[in-house]
């Protein structure tokens, strides 16, 4: 898909389809205007008789208008004139890929980015619309299956917008290719992508991006000469060993010299091990890996960017399997902290994986630290599919998620991090169990990686509700790459808006 920006004279321009709008009680934009003049009224005319209402939702497919060198004309509705916002933009934009690739067209000129005619608005504009078509695009390749006729979308751009639209565009388009990076990883079979394939991933970034990758994989010898027996005890019972990579993304001569540290949950299957879980959504286990995956693709989008940071992102994979090497309820880990832990559930992984990874980055000297998690189905329980859990020790940076958040639509929701919380994962052998027994899952799992994540600013976000969709479409999301992305590009001062 290619998209381009540029001023057009929309009677002249030769394309396959030009895409306007029609407000309620038929008012027309200001592109639609032009056609309108140049046709002689047949537009006003169709609206008139009532052919579209300008509802949300609705449209018009108009061939061989009057006087229009465009093949087509797509009539869009776009509701209340004074109540347009870019919530909206989604419906209309799913609606338009739909009827666009119905009817085959290839090359199509956009003309509605004049519903933000502010200049200080139309980075927005493009940066949401942009994303919702290659999100589109990318369902209909993946779960119905058809092709994409569309491969041409110009958005006809006023001169005044034209620099914000060219940032607006070049990040999509970064952002787009982590997202899409991300949910193909976290779609595989686990028989395909397990801790190994992903370390591989990892590694193929450093050849792709060398002027500025670097990857170290840490196996499971490694571990062991670490102290990573929390993470090792994990990957035990599997054949899969475990592979922690650690991505890191360097950029010299810099002003912003803040080290940021993204880590992802990569268990490439949680079967839950001894503690097994039920057998009916278990396939689902496959996405336990999505936190990694999204690390993944967010190391794509700065590198793609070239963002001025410094990131270091750990993908820490691992396969949670029963077997006769197992860890076990009841045993007692020492972690590479120091600390010990009881495991109460083998089901309750991921934070053991975690809370060695937290103790590792310390060597980074990081400002910032974020892990991203399929942590709980309690968190699920709390929060459902739209917001992600948000935790963290440091309010500048809670604040700046949720901005991300808030500009993305990648929602989160904070959640508590109280110190009565810490007393449900006290043991009376160890420093800590790994599982709370008084509710507030999602906490007390977060608590936990808490104990682990004293030296630097943290923010833990529990993704077990919004990494993926269930059912007959089921997929990965790609969340929160977005938000990530966001986050990045407004520490590196590059977002125009
Ligand atoms: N990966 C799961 C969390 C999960 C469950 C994510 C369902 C998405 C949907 C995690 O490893 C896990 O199994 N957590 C347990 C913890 C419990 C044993 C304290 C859970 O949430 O049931
Ligand atoms: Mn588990
Ligand atoms: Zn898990």
């Amino acid at each position: 898909m290619k998209f381009f920006l540029k001023h057009f004279d929309l009677n002249a321009a030769k394309t396959d389809c030009i895409i306007i709008g029609v407000f309620k009680f038929c008012e027309l934009t200001s592109s639609a205007r032009i056609l309108d003049a140049q046709s002689n009224g047949y537009i006003t005319q169709l609206v008139q008789q009532g052919d579209i209402d300008g509802e949300i939702g609705t449209y018009l497919l108009l061939y061989d208008v009057p006087n229009v060198t465009s093949k087509r004309i797509l009539l869009v509705g776009c509701g209340e004139k004074n109540n347009f916002s870019l919530c909206f933009l989604t419906k209309i934009m799913k609606n338009t890929i739909q009827i666009l690739n119905k009817s085959s067209i290839q090359h199509v000129i956009f003309a509605l980015t004049e519903l933000s005619s502010h200049k200080d608005q139309i980075y927005w504009f493009i940066r949401k619309i942009i994303s919702d078509i290659q999100k589109e695009v990318f369902k209909i390749h993946t779960f119905f299956k058809k092709d994409i006729y569309l491969n041409y979308i110009a958005f006809n751009i006023n001169n005044n917008c034209f620099l914000s639209a060219q940032i607006a565009l070049k990040h999509s388009i970064a952002i787009n290719l982590g997202l899409t990076a991300a949910k193909k990883l976290s779609n595989l079979p686990p028989n395909i992508c397990n801790p190994l394939y992903l370390s591989l991933q990892a590694e193929k970034l450093s050849e792709k991006y060398k002027d500025h990758i670097k990857v170290k994989t840490i196996d499971m010898n490694k571990m062991k000469s670490l102290g990573m027996y929390a993470y090792l005890a994990v990957g035990n019972g599997s054949k899969n060993k475990p592979y922690m990579s650690v991505i890191q993304y360097n950029k010299t001569n810099i002003f912003n010299k803040k080290i940021i540290v993204l880590i992802g949950k990569g268990l490439t299957f949680d079967s839950g091990g001894i503690s097994i879980k039920p057998s009916q959504k278990m396939h689902e286990m496959k996405y336990d890996m999505c936190g990694a995956a999204a690390v993944y693709g967010t190391l794509i989008m700065a590198a793609e960017l070239n963002l001025p940071l410094n990131i270091i992102g750990v993908l820490a994979g691992c396969e949670n399997m029963p077997g006769g090497s197992s860890f076990r309820p009841g045993d007692v880990l020492t972690t590479m902290s120091g600390k010990t832990v009881e495991v109460l559930n083998t089901d309750a992984e991921g934070r053991l994986v975690l809370c060695d990874v937290l103790k590792y980055i310390e060597r980074f000297s990081p400002d910032i630290v974020i892990d991203v998690a399929t942590l709980t189905g309690a968190c699920v329980v709390a929060l459902g599919h739209y917001a992600t859990g948000l935790f963290s020790n440091n309010k500048d940076l809670l604040n700046d998620l949720k901005k991300a958040a808030q500009q993305t639509d990648d929602k989160v929701w904070q959640l508590p991090l109280l110190k009565e919380y810490e007393k449900d994962i006290n043991s009376n052998i160890a420093d800590f169990s790994n599982v709370g027994n008084q509710g507030a899952g999602a906490i007390t799992a977060a608590s936990f990686l808490s104990q682990f994540a004293k030296k630097y600013s943290w923010a833990h976000l529990d993704i077990a509700g919004t990494a993926w969709e269930s059912g007959k479409n089921k997929g990965s999301t790609g969340r929160p790459v977005e938000l990530l992305s966001q986050f990045l590009l407004n520490i590196s001062n590059l977002t125009k808006y």
